[in-house]
C-alpha cells in the first residue's frame, strides 16, 4: 500500500497543489451534476498518474521501512480527477512522452466504469489545447483545465483560446522561479530567452515591467536611462494574473505561491474562469480553496 502523507505528517508542494485542484474538482462536479452540460476534465500536462516522493534532505520520512531508499508512489492529477464523485462526463490526458502515455492509458483498466470515457492524448499540450478550444463548438459543453509543467512551456496564445471558449475554468501554475531566472539582473537577457518570455506573456511589455526606467537618473545627460531590476517575486506574480485577466472572463486575486522545503517561492497556483455567466461562484470556490492554510485544512475529510 502507498504510505500516506498524512501518517508521515508531511505535505510536499505538489500535494498541496493537488489537493486545492482535487478541492475545486469535488466543488465543480457537485454544482455541474444539476445542469445540463456535458463537462469534462482535461489534464494538459498530464504525467502518467502518479508522481514519486522523493526523500527530502534528511527528514526520514520512512524511517520505520527498512529499505531507506524507498519512494512513494502517490496519486497524480489525472488520477485524481478520476475518484472524483460525482464523476466527469469525460476525461481528457494531454501528454507529449509517448512512454507517459502508456502508462496513462493503463488508468482505463483501474478505473474500468469510467475507461470509454479516458481520452488519452500524444501531443504537444498548446497545439492540442488551441486546436481543441478554437474548433470545438462550446455551447453544451463545459471543462475544467489544469495547466501543471515543469517550466515554461505554457504559452500565451493557448491560454487566449482557452479564454475564448467561455466554458472551461483553469487551474494554471506559473512557475514563477524559472521566470526570475531568466530576468537577469543586469537586463542583458539572451534573445533565446526574451523569446521565451514572450510567448510566456504574449506580449513585449514585461521588460518595462520588471526593468522600468529610473527616473532619477538620466535627467541632464545624454546617456541612456538606466534600469533597475524590480526584485520582487511578487511583482512577476501580480503581472501574470493581470496578464491573465485580459483572457478571462474572471481570476482569483489571490494566487497562491507553492514554496520549496527552504520557503523559496517555486509556482503561482493561479485560478482563471472563462465562462462570465458562471464567474463569480467559480471564482469564489477558487479564492476559498487558494487562501486556506494547508497545515490546517487541505488534508481534512470536509470535501466541500
Ligand atoms: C509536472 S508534470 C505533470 C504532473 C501531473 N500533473 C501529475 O500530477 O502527476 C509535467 C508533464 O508535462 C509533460 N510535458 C512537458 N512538456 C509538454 C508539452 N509541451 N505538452 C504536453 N506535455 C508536456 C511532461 O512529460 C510531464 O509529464
Amino acid at each position: 500500500m502507498v504510505p500516506s502523507l498524512q501518517k508521515f505528517g508531511h505535505r510536499s508542494w505538489t500535494q498541496d497543489k493537488l489537493e486545492r485542484v482535487r478541492k475545486y474538482l469535488v466543488a465543480y462536479s457537485i454544482i455541474m451534476q444539476k445542469r445540463r452540460f456535458q463537462y469534462a476534465y482535461i489534464d494538459g500536462f498530464a504525467g502518467t498518474g502518479y508522481h514519486e516522493l522523493e526523500r527530502d534532505d534528511g527528514e526520514s520520512l520512512f524511517q520505520e521501512l527498512e529499505e531507506p531508499e524507498v519512494e512513494a508512489f502517490l496519486d497524480g492529477s489525472a488520477r485524481i480527477a478520476l475518484q472524483v464523485e460525482p464523476r466527469f462526463n469525460k476525461y481528457i490526458f494531454i501528454e507529449k512522452s509517448r512512454k507517459k502515455t502508456i502508462e496513462l492509458k493503463k488508468l482505463r483498466v483501474e478505473f474500468p466504469d469510467r475507461g470509454v470515457d479516458i481520452i488519452v492524448e500524444k501531443a504537444d499540450a498548446n497545439d492540442y489545447l488551441k486546436k481543441m478550444c478554437l474548433e470545438k463548438s462550446w455551447q453544451n459543453h463545459r471543462a475544467v483545465l489544469f495547466i501543471d509543467p515543469f517550466g515554461m512551456q505554457l504559452t500565451w496564445e493557448t491560454l487566449v483560446a482557452v479564454g475564448k471558449t467561455e466554458a472551461i475554468d483553469t487551474w494554471i501554475l506559473f512557475p514563477i522561479s524559472a521566470v526570475n531566472r531568466l530576468l537577469k539582473k543586469d537586463g542583458h537577457i539572451p534573445v533565446k530567452w526574451r523569446r521565451r518570455l514572450d510567448l510566456m506573456f504574449g506580449e513585449k511589455a514585461w521588460f518595462d515591467v520588471f526593468f522600468p526606467e529610473d527616473k532619477s537618473m538620466g535627467l541632464f545627460d545624454n546617456n541612456p536611462p538606466i534600469r533597475r531590476k524590480v526584485d520582487s517575486m511578487e511583482t512577476i506574480g501580480a503581472y501574470f494574473n493581470q496578464r491573465l485577466a485580459t483572457a478571462f472572463a474572471g481570476v482569483a486575486p489571490n494566487p497562491y505561491t507553492l514554496r520549496n522545503t527552504k520557503g523559496a517561492p517555486l509556482f503561482l497556483l493561479c485560478f482563471a474562469a472563462a465562462n462570465p455567466n458562471a464567474v463569480k461562484p467559480a471564482i469564489k470556490i477558487a479564492q476559498d480553496i487558494l487562501k486556506r492554510d494547508p497545515a490546517r485544512s487541505l488534508f481534512s475529510a470536509d470535501d466541500t
